[in-house]
């Protein structure tokens, strides 16, 4: 395990050894299976390449009304519980007795990315949020809390986990690209990003 700094982004690499990569990914099968994986809709219409599901009391959603948390599946039922799995990973790299509400849950197959963007539909910044990488390598942006201005990269790998919290809360970050066939973590390929986020 290794922790690298960039713009204020705390990226702690391996964190996750091989068998509690395989429990996690485990556990979010199961909540994909109460909660399936959807595609949302930005609010301009266009369908986001990344398909996504949540777990706790909220789920992030999006479509032509704009982004929001909200306490349903599109499906109508209330999102599954967080993992244990996850949760014990917030407590370990925060020490918080404030536990997140949300575990949103990307899905990134070949050809999916995340624009730059910042995390600001949480009611309060001064919860950090975590994010959890399995599966595929991605290329993660960082930027600054404005838009714009020098950016940096890195690849996160299957078992690291960033977290951004000060400065970097409210940072642009985004995936550029992942590499398709670079892990074997998950049967079908792609990588999961997991991000523990306070909500209220
Ligand atoms: C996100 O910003 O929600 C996802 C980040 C990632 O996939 O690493
Ligand atoms: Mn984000």
């Amino acid at each position: 395990m290794t922790v690298l700094r960039a713009k204020g982004f705390e990226i702690y690499k391996s964190w996750l050894a091989q068998a509690a990569q395989v429990r996690l990914v485990d556990a979010v099968r199961g909540v994909v299976k109460a909660a399936p994986l959807f595609r949302p809709e930005t609010p301009h219409g266009k369908e986001m390449s990344v398909r996504m599901s949540a777990a706790g009391k909220y789920g992030w959603y999006s479509d032509q009304t704009g982004y929001r948390y909200v306490t349903a599946h599109p499906n109508g039922r209330a999102w599954p519980e967080i993992p244990d799995e996850a949760m014990q990973i917030w407590d370990a790299l925060t020490g918080l007795d404030r536990k997140p509400e949300c575990c949103l849950i990307n899905y990134y197959d070949a050809d999916a990315r995340m624009g730059l963007h910042q995390d600001k539909d949480e009611a309060d910044f001064r919860w950090p949020v975590v994010s959890i990488s399995l599966g595929d390598d991605g290329l993660f942006r960082m930027g600054n809390v404005t838009r714009g201005g020098k950016t940096e990269s890195i690849w996160l790998q299957s078992g690291d986990v960033v977290v951004m919290g000060g400065d970097a809360r409210l940072a642009y970050h985004g995936v550029d690209r992942t590499r398709a066939g670079s892990s074997t973590l998950l049967k079908d390929g792609g990588r999961i990003n997991l991000t523990l986020r306070v909500v209220e």
